[in-house]
C-alpha cells in the first residue's frame, strides 16, 4: 500500500523509512549483482563521446545534482556545469556540441527544469532525465530516461526521491567512467559492492531515529541553525538546512565547512546550534578544525559522524549522531537519513504541518 501512511504519523516519516527498500529497488535496475557490473538503459547516443555534463534541477533534486557533480568529476573526469533551473536559462550558458544535460526531478514536471531541458535541446545537447514519474513531461522528452523507483512521494518535503536520485546518479557516473575507459573491472566490482551495501546502511542509519527525536528540542528552541559539511557533505549540509526551513520554519543555512570563517562565523553564539556532517575520512580533520572554531565561540555543535569520527572529535559537542561506517560513495545516501529525521522531529516538536508545510507545493509548475 503505497499511498497510505501505514503505521506512521506522517507521510514524510513513512517515506523516510521506505528508503532502504526503494533504494534497493532502484539499484536493482542499475546493478547486475551477479556479473558485478553497473548498467544503464541503452542510450541512443554514444556515452563515450560526451565531453561535458550540465546538471540542472531545483530544490532537493538540485542538491542530488550537486553530489553527482563530485562523482562525475572524480570517476569519469568529465567537466560538470551545475545550476538551479531558474538561473540556468537566463545566464546564456555555453553548451558545446557533445554535451549531455542531466535534469533531475521527482515529479518530472517542475516548470523551470522542463524549460531548461527544452532550452538545452534547442542548443543541441543530449538529454538524460532522472525522474520518479515515468510518464512525466521530462521523462517523455529525454533521450535517456533514468527512472528512480521511489514510488509515489506524498510529503511535500522530498526524502526518498533524493536518496533514489543519488543511487541512479552514482550508477550513471560509473557508466560514464566505464564508457570513457576510466573504470577498470576491479574498480567496477568494488563500486557495485559499495552501492549494494547502501540499503543495509540506510537501515543502520534509521536505527538512530529515537536518539534523534530525543535531541530535537535543542534545535526546536533555536531561531537560527547552521549546517556544515565538506566535499559531498556540503550539498548534504544545504539539503539539511532546506529540510529544516521547509517544515519547521526555523531559519537555517548550509555552508561549506571551510567557508564558514568568511562570514557565518560572525553569527555563532550559544544560541546557534551547528550541525556538522563529517564522516571519518580524508576530509574529516579539516572539518573538525572548523567545528572547533565554532565550539570556541560557544556554538552548540551536533556532530553527525561514525563511531571513529565521534571518538576522534572528542569532547565539546552538545550531541552526537552515530552513523554506520560506510564507504564514501554511499555516505551521502546514508547521512541524508539523520538530516531528514532531525528536520522531521524538530517540526513535530514545533507542531507544524509536516506533510503540507505552508506556502510550499509538491510540484511547482509555474516559472
Ligand atoms: C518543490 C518541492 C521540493 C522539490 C522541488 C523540486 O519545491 O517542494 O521538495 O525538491 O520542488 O521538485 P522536483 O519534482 O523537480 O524534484
Amino acid at each position: 500500500d503505497l499511498v497510505s501512511k501505514g503505521n506512521h504519523r506522517h507521510y514524510m516519516l513513512k517515506e523516510i523509512y521506505e528508503q532502504p527498500i526503494v533504494v534497493a529497488q532502484t539499484l536493482r535496475s542499475y546493478l547486475q549483482r551477479m556479473e558485478e557490473q553497473v548498467t544503464l538503459p541503452i542510450p541512443d547516443f554514444d556515452l563515450s563521446a560526451i565531453k561535458r555534463v550540465t546538471i540542472v534541477a531545483c530544490g532537493t533534486s538540485f542538491y542530488a545534482g550537486m553530489v553527482a557533480k563530485y562523482w562525475f568529476e572524480q570517476f569519469a573526469r568529465v567537466p560538470v556545469d551545475l545550476d538551479v533551473a531558474s538561473e540556468f536559462r537566463y545566464r546564456a550558458p555555453v553548451m558545446e556540441e557533445g554535451g549531455l544535460m542531466i535534469v533531475i526531478s521527482q515529479s518530472g514536471e517542475t516548470a523551470d527544469t522542463l524549460a531548461a531541458l527544452r532550452h538545452a535541446r534547442s542548443e543541441g545537447q543530449k538529454i538524460a532525465a532522472v525522474v520518479n514519474v515515468p510518464t512525466s513531461s521530462m521523462a517523455r522528452e529525454a533521450d535517456l530516461l533514468l527512472p528512480t523507483h521511489a514510488g509515489p512521494e506524498i510529503g511535500v518535503a522530498s526524502t526518498k526521491a533524493f536518496t533514489c536520485q543519488l543511487a541512479v546518479l552514482a550508477a550513471l557516473a560509473a557508466n560514464l567512467a566505464k564508457a570513457k575507459g576510466r573504470l577498470s573491472e576491479a574498480e567496477e566490482k568494488a563500486l557495485v559492492k559499495h552501492l549494494a551495501e547502501a540499503p543495509a546502511a540506510l537501515n543502520g542509519a534509521l536505527a538512530y531515529d529515537e536518539a534523534i527525536q530525543a535531541m530535537a528540542h535543542v534545535v526546536a528552541a533555536a531561531r537560527d541553525v547552521l549546517y556544515l559539511g565538506r566535499g559531498t557533505d556540503y550539498p548534504l549540509a544545504l539539503e539539511g538546512a532546506l529540510k529544516l526551513k521547509e517544515i519547521s520554519y526555523i531559519h537555517a543555512e548550509g555552508y561549506a565547512a571551510g567557508e564558514m570563517k568568511h562570514g557565518p562565523i560572525a553569527l555563532i553564539d550559544d544560541a546557534v546550534p551547528v550541525i556538522v556532517i563529517a564522516p571519518s575520512g580524508p576530509l574529516f580533520e579539516k572539518t573538525v578544525s572548523n567545528m572547533q572554531e565554532v565550539q570556541a565561540r560557544g556554538g552548540k555543535v551536533i556532530l553527525i559522524s561514525d563511531y571513529d569520527g565521534i571518538e576522534a572529535a572528542g569532547e565539546g559537542t552538545v550531541a552526537t549522531i552515530t552513523m554506520p561506517k560506510v564507504h564514501p560513495l554511499i555516505a551521502p545516501l546514508v547521512y541524508a537519513v539523520p538530516v531528514q529525521l532531525l528536520a522531521y522531529h524538530v517540526a513535530v516538536a514545533k507542531g507544524t504541518d509536516v506533510d503540507q508545510p505552508r506556502n510550499l507545493a509538491k510540484s511547482v509548475t509555474v516559472e
